[in-house]
């Protein structure tokens, strides 16, 4: 069979009295009138409904649940996980197209029957307004099921291509052995769907921890996936403490990969551990070590750049989502012969947009997650505002009285060694730098060493064509995706794989070959006649 040609998935607009807006006006309110929502527990695809001992709450407004749902126990998870080990073989011997159909029928489910209900979950359950959910939990995940069948494709059709006479050869491209552990962040919906999809569809069974952040979008996710026909053993999504779940994984032999987005430090611990248990032979393999972590992303202004431009695209980057996309730009620098017309512009730019509740269309950018971000991020503002080695260019308020608001906040600061460049701080938060024009070589030496240890996204902003070439050069590993001329923010699947290196992860680029044969262990045959 000849699979259908990846595409990316149209976005919708939201126009005002436009279908899709009224659609998705009607999914929120749907989803208002059962708040607190009650997310079942599936177990092996049977959907056991929650005692609701634990709840979340609503971002925007922390008076209201959002979602209630039965933590598992360690009982549960090891059920899970003998689940999945059961359902392996006949996953693993089902063919690769009939495989891809599902994943190419989910995509199709996103698209049409449930992107109003995925979007309105990541709405109130995660903040983000319509545009935000709309590239990501209904663009993003569709588009991920699709390019990854072709990506997957790629590999299956790689064959050895010269052989000696009298002899044939072959790959073979096995799914691991044992099961991955997949554990995903709140921030995106499509980004649970990538982890767990990627190696389902390479022939793994996979246990499924989200953050609780996003779990009702999660078991959306999941509920699609089986209705578009996975087994019911292959995905085993289990929600709950999450020291426990990854203490019951990591004590069992057929732990055979770890595909982790989350924060760096969450991740040097996970490897570690990892390393311990290969140390004392605890796993029949070296578990594979997959990650898309931290980042602290900078713009750099040239003096030859399109001042409009890179503050559009700064503005974007830095403020959307409250800042909450690990591509996010959090440090910017700023050629002094051009600040005052950068800074007149950022704020001309910045005053007409709106911090607001995401079922308001008229809202720039919402709530950041939870009370925990909250307060480091407040924390972070209070002292800096306090701080005589930054000058605060907008922002620097909050309220947290009603939802977990913060403006967007720009501080400069008088020192390139100030702590800010380095510290990941995951929200509304930019820090600036105004270098003298003369010294650009010696700025990007100091780029490369700041951002504590990070390097996942960058951009410059310059029209000098050998500026770009150098600055591209001489930053070759401080990013894993660099941008000219646009943001650091919004890599589109089939067109820019993402990941960093360095701190930020182990650079297997989501959206890639790459990424997926991670998930693969290839065989070698040869034979003689
Ligand atoms: N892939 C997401 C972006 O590029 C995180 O913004």
């Amino acid at each position: 069979y000849k699979l259908p040609p990846s595409y990316n998935e149209p976005n919708l607009h939201y126009r005002t009295a436009s279908p899709e807006r009224e659609k998705l006006v009607t999914a929120l309110s749907k989803l208002r009138e059962q708040l607190p929502i009650s997310v079942p527990t599936v177990k092996n695809g049977k959907e056991i409904a929650s005692k609701d001992e634990q709840h979340t709450l609503m971002p925007s407004e922390i008076a209201t649940q959002f979602a209630k749902y039965s933590p598992a126990t360690k009982q549960d998870v090891e059920a899970a996980i003998a689940a999945a080990l059961e359902a392996k073989q006949s996953w693993a011997e089902t063919s690769f197209h009939d495989r891809a159909a599902i994943f190419l029928r989910a995509a199709d489910l996103v698209s049409n029957k449930y992107r109003y209900e995925l979007m309105a979950a990541t709405m109130l359950g995660q903040g983000k307004n319509a545009w935000q959910a709309e590239i990501d939990a209904a663009a993003e995940l569709a588009d991920f099921y699709r390019f990854n069948v072709g990506f997957a494709e790629e590999i299956y059709t790689r064959q050895p291509t010269l052989h000696a006479q009298g002899q044939a050869g072959k790959t073979d491209w096995r799914p691991l052995e044992g099961f991955v552990y997949a554990v995903s962040p709140f921030n995106f919906t499509a980004i649970g769907g990538n982890l767990i999809s990627g190696p389902a569809l390479m022939g793994n069974v996979v246990l499924w921890k989200p953050s609780p952040g996003n779990i009702y979008s999660s078991y959306l996710v999941h509920k699609i996936l089986l209705e578009a026909g996975l087994p019911p053993g292959v995905i085993q999504l289990v929600n709950g403490d999450a020291e426990m779940i990854t203490d019951v994984v990591y004590e069992h032999r057929e732990f055979a990969a770890l595909n982790f987005t989350g924060s760096s430090d969450v991740f040097r611990e996970l490897y570690a551990r990892a390393g311990e248990g290969v140390r004392t032979k605890k796993y029949r393999d070296y578990p594979r070590m997959v990650a898309e972590t931290s980042g602290k992303n900078f713009h750099i202004v040239h003096n030859t750049a399109d001042i409009p431009n890179a503050v559009k695209h700064t503005i974007r980057a830095s403020f959307e989502y409250a800042g909450q996309k690990c591509s996010a730009c959090s440090r910017i620098y700023i050629p002094e012969s051009r600040a005052e017309e950068f800074w007149k512009e950022m704020k001309d730019s910045l005053s007409p947009v709106k911090v607001g509740a995401p079922e308001d269309f008229s809202s720039f950018t919402g709530p950041v997650i939870n009370d925990k971000a909250f307060k480091k991020i407040t924390t972070a503002i209070d002292s800096a505002n306090k701080d005589s080695q930054l000058e605060k260019i907008v922002g620097g308020t909050y309220d947290g009285s009603k939802g977990l608001f913060i403006e967007p906040t720009i501080y400069s600061a008088k020192t390139l060694d100030h702590p800010l460049f380095d510290q990941e701080l995951f929200g509304p938060v930019l820090v600036a730098y105004v270098y003298p024009d003369a010294e650009y070589d010696a700025l990007l030496e100091k780029i490369d060493t700041q951002g504590g240890g990070l390097a996942l996204t960058g951009a410059i902003f310059a029209s000098d064509q050998k500026v770009i070439r150098k600055t591209e050069d001489r930053l070759r590993y401080a990013a894993g995706n660099f941008y000219t001329n646009c943001k650091t923010t919004g890599a589109v699947i089939g067109q820019q794989s993402f990941g960093g290196a360095r701190g930020s992860g182990t650079n297997d680029k989501a959206g890639s070959a790459g990424m997926l044969m991670r998930f693969v262990a290839p065989r070698t045959l040869k034979e003689e006649y």
